[in-house]
């Protein structure tokens, strides 16, 4: 295992920028139309992504990147510093979360470090851009929606969707009775996705501190088929695909039938029907969530989800989305691709074409910083949507009915699948969240 000397030696990159854009004097929580001093917390595949579009952002200044492996806690540095801010690079979280300068930060690791490190960084006062799934289990969701409200902080969960005008527009659609009663609704995810093969633990690479990639979660050797990107097929670090792309989906469809809360009950069936390998949640995926009368609206509702995730092919035009039953009419929005309504028989009334908007995204959590803007995907939303994934993996992996208390958020009817509400943790590490 590569000591977290090696590691500080090879990412020894604490770099000024040429503008001087000073950081530490800046106040924390500041508020007005000014700038926010903000941290990157992850910079793979999609804390690069935000890395690009947030280095060029001309409300922010960008203090620290953060991430446990080297390589790319440099490439990540080199971003923000040829876009102009004087970025430190730091591996360790905590040093990143006491820097008072920091307002806010941008957390975009695995899912077993969102709602941790979410909770620390709300605690140590910052408002928080978490990206999807914000926990990796129910306890953890309502953990980190105590934590906002404890903090008095903002934390947006990264569902794009929410800021996506051309959504908005669908959904406004809806709420405004365009299909009539809705009763039914339905997100999927069908698409190809790559076998992650079967491989026998190695050592880490010299570059990654494996130590802090896993943190709070049960100790495990390394294995390369999960580090990087593709935890999120296995237990202790993600929530399969319906946590991954399928939360998206489920995230439109609990806006659009204003679900408040989670279900009161939960079928599902599926497991590895395709893929011979090493991942552990289900390729093929069915679920059926029935919310009661009174649980968010005066009549009983229902709302599935399926996931295949070896169809080359879409599905009702669109690869993800999610579908309204309305008594007059349907309404399907694909993901980040627009949406189409049809009346009776099926007659087409409307349709939009439009990309999901990260961008906006990120300016409505801004927004909120700075001037104190309502979230557009706040705690609170991302813990219902990520909660319909974590008891659907539930029922899926006991093949068993739920039955769950959405005020008390327990499950009534199986011990088991009540334990499973939350996780185990690695004893006694600093990033348990308290509470658990
Ligand atoms: N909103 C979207 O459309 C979208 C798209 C893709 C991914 N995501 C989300 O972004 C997150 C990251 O996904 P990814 O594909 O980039 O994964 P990834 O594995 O490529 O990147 C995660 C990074 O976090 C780093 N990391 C791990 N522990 C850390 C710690 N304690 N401190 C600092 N850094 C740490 C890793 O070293 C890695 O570089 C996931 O939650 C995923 O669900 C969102």
């Amino acid at each position: 295992m590569n000591s977290r000397r090696t590691f500080l030696k090879s990412s020894a990159v604490a770099i000024t920028c040429a503008n001087g854009t000073g950081t530490a004097e800046e106040p924390a929580r500041k508020v007005g139309p000014d700038k926010l001093t903000i941290a990157l917390i992850g910079c793979g595949g999609m804390g690069t992504h935000h890395l690009n579009l947030l280095a060029k952002h001309k409300q922010l200044n960008i203090a620290y990147v953060c991430d446990v492996d080297a390589n790319r806690l440099s490439a990540a540095a080199k971003i923000a510093t040829d876009a102009g801010h004087a970025v430190k690079a730091e591996r360790d979280l905590r040093a990143v979360l006491a820097d008072k300068a920091v307002s806010a930060v941008w957390i975009a690791t695995p899912d077993h470090w969102h709602a941790p490190g979410a909770i620390l960084a709300a605690d140590a006062g910052k408002h928080v851009y978490v990206e999807k799934p914000c926990s990796h289990n129910v306890r953890e969701g309502r953990l980190l929606v105590d934590a906002a409200q404890r903090n008095k902080v903002h934390i947006q969960v990264g569902t794009q969707s929410r800021s996506t005008s051309t959504c908005a527009e669908a959904v406004k659609r809806l709420h405004d009775g365009a299909i009539g009663e809705v009763l039914v609704a339905k997100a999927w995810n069908s698409q190809l996705r790559r076998t992650l093969g079967k491989v026998k633990p190695t050592d880490p690479p010299k570059h990654l501190d494996y130590e802090a990639w896993q943190g709070p979660v049960p100790e495990a050797p390394f294995y390369a088929n999960r580090v990087h990107g593709s935890w999120r097929f296995f237990r202790d670090y993600g929530a399969g695909d319906i946590g991954n792309d399928g939360v998206h989906d489920i995230d439109v469809g609990v806006w659009g039938m204003k679900f408040g809360a989670l279900p009161n009950r939960v079928a599902a069936l599926g497991g590895k029907f395709f893929f011979d390998d090493d991942q552990e949640w289900p390729d093929t995926q069915y679920v059926v969530c029935e919310y009661d009368a009174g649980n968010g609206g005066p009549k009983p509702r229902q709302f599935i989800f399926e996931q295949r995730i070896w169809s080359p092919y879409v599905q009702e035009d669109y690869e993800n989305g999610c579908a309204f039953y309305g008594t007059k009419g349907v309404l399907i929005i694909g993901h980040g691709v627009g949406w189409k309504l049809f009346g009776e028989r099926n007659k087409p009334l409307e349709e939009m074409k439009g990309r999901a908007d990260l961008s906006a995204h990120h300016q409505n959590f801004i927004d909120a910083c700075l001037k104190g803007e309502k979230l557009a995907a706040p705690a609170s939303v991302g813990h219902v949507s990520a909660g319909i994934c974590h008891l659907a993996n539930i029922s899926t992996r006991l093949r068993k009915t739920i039955e769950f208390d959405p005020v008390k958020e327990i499950v009534t009817n199986s011990p088991d699948a009540n334990a499973l509400i939350r996780r185990q943790y690695r004893p006694n590490h600093w990033a348990v969240p308290k509470g658990v």
